[in-house]
């Protein structure tokens, strides 16, 4: 079974965060297994912009819709979709290695990815 199949089906079964972690502590995360496939599938689960504007309160204590001068927390309001799905899941296999970012990423389910990234995407700039 291909690794992108793989992530595919332990995704739908539930165990998307258990292997994250293995990937993690492998330390050769493929960030090849994030493809316009996989973001597109996980886009198409909901797009719930209600649910999304709720969850993204949880984002507005770190990220403002301005750039803060001097600030390290990029700007995720008005991001391409497919960009803040992309990026999420990078940090959920650790390709992106932000610790608060990952605590954050793996703690959110596909379909809250799904709702923010469209939100996020229709908010800001
Ligand atoms: C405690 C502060 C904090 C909170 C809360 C937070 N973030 Fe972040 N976020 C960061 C920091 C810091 C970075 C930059 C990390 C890095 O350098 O990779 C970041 C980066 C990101 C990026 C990558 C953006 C890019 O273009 O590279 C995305 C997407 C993102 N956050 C989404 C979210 C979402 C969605 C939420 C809410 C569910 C959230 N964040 C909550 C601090 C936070």
């Amino acid at each position: 079974m291909s690794k992108a199949l793989l992530l595919v089906v332990c995704c739908l079964t539930g165990v998307a965060l258990a292997s994250s972690e293995t990937n993690v502590s492998d330390g050769a995360p493929q960030a090849s297994e994030i493809d316009a496939t996989e973001i597109n599938r996980i886009l198409a689960l909901s797009d719930d912009v209600e649910y999304g504007e709720y969850l993204a309160g949880e984002c507005a204590s770190c990220h403002a819709v301005e750039q803060v001068a001097g600030s390290s927390v990029p700007v995720i309001h008005g991001a391409e979709a497919a960009h803040l799905v992309q990026s999420l899941l990078e940090y959920r296999i650790g390709v992106r290695d932000n610790t608060t970012m990952q605590l954050i990423a793996n703690g959110l389910g596909e379909e809250e990815i799904a709702v923010l990234a469209h939100y996020l995407s229709n908010t800001g700039r």
